[in-house]
């Protein structure tokens, strides 16, 4: 599925790898890496929604900085509607940061307290684009109505909104300059689950309006179950199991997915067992000295002795089904 789920995906990032230099102690503590993103691939459609989940750690914020080129990739490919977003020069770049904008979880801290809400939005329509002072007003007016905040509202500090109408706010910046690709870092996660549904709402409206593409990212397969088209299931910097939405949720393959699964009230009845519920307690590896085999055998109740001593790849199951366990046929 990783290559074949359009012809021309808008997005499509090929072993993508962001390592980070740690210090390790001790005598001969030289430098070690942290390989946070470990050769992952996937394919985001125009107009359709890709989760990335996983526990924190797992490295979905961290392959989502790299997909922006917030942070450097280490290796591998990330292609924008079939540019080569990684290898861009300067002048393109900026041109193509206009197409990729992030809402991240905390809208309070990714806003600048300082600025009036219409000058938080305004803000990438300066730095990206050369609109006139007019242009520049009129899709401020049109991105506030958009969002459901009031104009008059334009006139206030971050601190005289609600969480959600912050988000709602972080939601406006991001759509400023037209994006093809929203990337979403736990957009919902800070907010009550009533506020959340509310801004879900109002990203799924916004994405049938505007035929928005969004990388969805979130700890809580809860979420991401009304929000996605298609799930990565990421695991100590890997994808463990990378599915379409009914494959993940009515047939979930991998003990970790499953282990995630048991925690989502709404799909606890679906016959997850308990035993798979508790089984994710134990100890994650040191992900500066990751094991030679699976990276979820110490916390497995499958694990058998070929998992201690061969990482699994992803394998394919199906068109809409592909996962990296010793233990699935
Ligand atoms: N700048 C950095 N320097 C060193 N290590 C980092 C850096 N950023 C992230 N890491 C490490 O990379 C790994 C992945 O982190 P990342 O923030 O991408 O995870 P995440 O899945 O987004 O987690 P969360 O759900 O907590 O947001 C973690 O082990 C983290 O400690
Ligand atoms: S490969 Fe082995 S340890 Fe890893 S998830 Fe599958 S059964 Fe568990
Ligand atoms: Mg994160």
């Amino acid at each position: 599925m990783t290559n074949t789920l359009s012809h021309s995906p808008l997005l499509k990032v090929e072993h993508l790898g962001v390592r980070f230099a740690v210090k390790r102690n001790g005598f001969f503590g030289g430098k070690s890496y942290l390989k946070a993103v470990d050769d992952i691939s996937f394919e985001l459609a125009r107009g359709k929604t890709l989760a990335i989940v996983g526990e924190s750690g797992s490295g979905k914020t961290t392959a989502a900085l790299a997909v922006g080129r917030l942070v450097e990739a280490f290796h591998g490919k990330v292609q924008l509607d079939g540019k080569d977003f990684l290898a861009l020069s300067d002048d393109d770049l900026r041109v193509a940061r206009g197409k990729i904008q992030f809402i991240f979880q905390d809208p309070y801290s990714s806003l600048n307290p300082r600025l009036r809400a219409k000058a938080v939005v305004r803000e990438p329509l300066d730095s990206l684009t050369d609109k006139s002072e007019a242009e520049k007003q009129e899709i401020i007016d049109q991105l506030f109505a958009a969002v459901g905040l009031r104009k008059e509202q334009q006139e206030l500090f971050p601190h005289q909104f609600s969480g959600g109408q912050r988000q709602r706010i972080g939601i406006a910046r991001a759509l400023a300059t037209e994006p093809e690709l929203i990337i979403c870092d736990e957009a919902v996660s800070a907010l009550d689950v009533a506020v959340q549904a509310q801004i879900l709402n109002l990203l799924r409206r916004l994405q049938e309006e505007r035929g928005l593409s969004y990388l969805f990212i979130s700890h809580d397969l809860g979420v991401v179950q009304h929000m996605c088209d298609t799930i990565a299931v990421m695991y100590m910097g890997r994808i463990v199991e990378y599915a379409d939405r009914k494959s993940l949720f009515n047939s979930p393959q991998h003990p970790y997915t499953k282990a995630l699964l048991s925690a989502v009230p709404s799909v606890k009845k679906r016959g997850v067992s308990q035993a798979q519920a508790q089984m994710i307690d134990g100890d994650p590896p040191d992900p500066v000295n990751l094991p030679a085999g699976c990276r979820f055998a110490s916390r497995c109740p499958l694990a058998a002795e070929v998992c201690r001593q061969k990482e699994p790849e992803l394998g394919v199951l199906s068109d809409a089904h592909q996962v990296a366990c010793h233990m699935v046929e």
